[in-house]
């Protein structure tokens, strides 16, 4: 009786033994696979192609020695910690100007000088999912129920707002154009923006600052995401927001962009002093309930688009 207990145990230890060892092989295998180190690896090589050795044999020893890391930026500020350079190895490298994406030198050099990534991240100017380390998991494509995707090209500007008031200064046109179709479509007969304008519809002074939870998406196709909600709202008020007593305005996708982008860069957040750029002494931010002629925009009671 004592043997044969014995013999069951020692089995049921060998079958233990053997699943640890079996869940750390898979664990091994998983790890190797992460993308992230495939792409850096890609970096490594395609880099050290790029140069010799006898130019400068300390550098190009460190390179042929890097290990694959997690990279990541933490910024205080805005409580995010952002990895996306652990793929987007080449961003602020101007020799993969050729390279395919996500190595690729960022289009706008000048502006990263501006905010260098090691004190803004990524995620201040285009959203997404900065801890995760997968292609899906930051949220490149939207992601069912994560309410931070990556902003859309055409709304890039949005993001610059948050920051800056003085549009025209950084050439941010779509800003300057979609507070301008504001002014023109009176929509301040309706809304407010820092204490300008009516109050039938939502103060708009911190539309930027909106959970996106606060929108209904039951009318929508596309993706739940504000800016998406925020686009289709413009396309058709009445289709997304039922009884709405805002009409339909004739914009193409252009003015829908622009405006789009200058309501979702109304934010009232407070940043240090670090991360608020100075302004021209004098610099007035334009009144936005004047009263502009409005150019041939609206539709009659609120009818389908063209
Ligand atoms: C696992 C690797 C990986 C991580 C992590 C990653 N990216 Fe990417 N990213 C890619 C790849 C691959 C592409 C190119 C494929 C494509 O264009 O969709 C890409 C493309 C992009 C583009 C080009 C536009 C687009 O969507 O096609 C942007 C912008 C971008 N990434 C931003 C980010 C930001 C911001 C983060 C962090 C929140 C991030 N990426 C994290 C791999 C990654
Ligand atoms: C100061 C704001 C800002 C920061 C910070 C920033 N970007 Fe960008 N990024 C932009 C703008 C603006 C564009 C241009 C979008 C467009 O084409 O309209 C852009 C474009 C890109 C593109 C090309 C998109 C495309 O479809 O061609 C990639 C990839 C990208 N950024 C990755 C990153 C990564 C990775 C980081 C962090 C390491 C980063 N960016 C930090 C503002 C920023
Ligand atoms: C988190 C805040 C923040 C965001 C978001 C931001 N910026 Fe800036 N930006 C700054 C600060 C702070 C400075 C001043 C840096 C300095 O003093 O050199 C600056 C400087 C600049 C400058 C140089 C201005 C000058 O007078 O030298 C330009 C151009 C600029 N930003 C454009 C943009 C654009 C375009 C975007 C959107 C894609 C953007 N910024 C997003 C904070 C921000
Ligand atoms: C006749 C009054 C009226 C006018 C004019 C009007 N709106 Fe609205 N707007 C509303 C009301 C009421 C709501 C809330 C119901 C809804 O979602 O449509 C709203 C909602 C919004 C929202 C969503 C706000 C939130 O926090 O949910 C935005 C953004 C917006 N309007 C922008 C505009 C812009 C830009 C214009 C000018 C093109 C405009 N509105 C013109 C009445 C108006």
């Amino acid at each position: 009786m004592e043997k044969a207990a014995l013999q069951k145990l020692t089995v049921l230890c060998l079958i233990c033994a053997f699943a640890v060892v079996a869940l750390l092989g898979v664990t091994a295998f998983s790890d190797g696979k992460r993308e992230w180190k495939d792409y850096q690896l890609q970096y490594k090589d395609e880099l050290l192609k790029k140069m010799t050795r006898e130019r400068n044999p300390a550098y190009y020893d460190r390179i042929a020695g890097m290990q694959p890391e997690i990279k990541q930026v933490t910024v205080d500020e805005w409580k995010t910690v952002d990895r996306c350079m652990s793929c987007h190895m080449g961003t602020e490298d101007p020799l993969f100007a050729d390279a395919a994406s996500p190595l690729k030198t960022h289009p706008y050099p000048e502006l990263l000088k501006k905010h260098p990534v090691e004190k803004y991240g990524c995620t201040i100017c285009h959203g997404g999912q900065g801890l995760a380390t997968t292609y899906h998991g930051a949220s490149h494509k939207t992601i069912a129920n994560w309410p931070f995707p990556m902003v859309p090209k055409g709304l890039m500007q949005s993001r610059c707002g948050y920051c800056h008031k003085d549009f025209e200064a950084i050439g941010a046109d779509k800003l300057v154009k979609g507070r301008q179709l504001y002014q023109e479509m009176h929509c301040s007969g309706c809304h407010q923006i820092d204490n300008q304008g009516g109050a039938v519809g939502p103060d708009l002074s911190n539309f930027a600052d909106k959970d996106p939870s606060n929108f209904s998406y039951d009318k929508l196709d596309g993706n739940h995401s504000k800016q998406v909600w925020v686009m289709e709202h413009f396309k058709s008020p009445q289709k997304v927001s039922p009884g709405t007593p805002m009409r339909t305005y004739a914009l193409n996708n252009e003015q829908i962009e622009c405006l789009s982008s200058y309501v979702l860069s109304l934010s009232q957040r407070n940043l240090q002093r670090q991360y608020t750029p100075a302004v021209k002494a004098g610099f007035v931010a334009p009144k936005v309930d004047v009263t502009v002629p409005e150019a041939d925009l609206s539709l009659e009671d609120g009818g389908e688009e063209e």
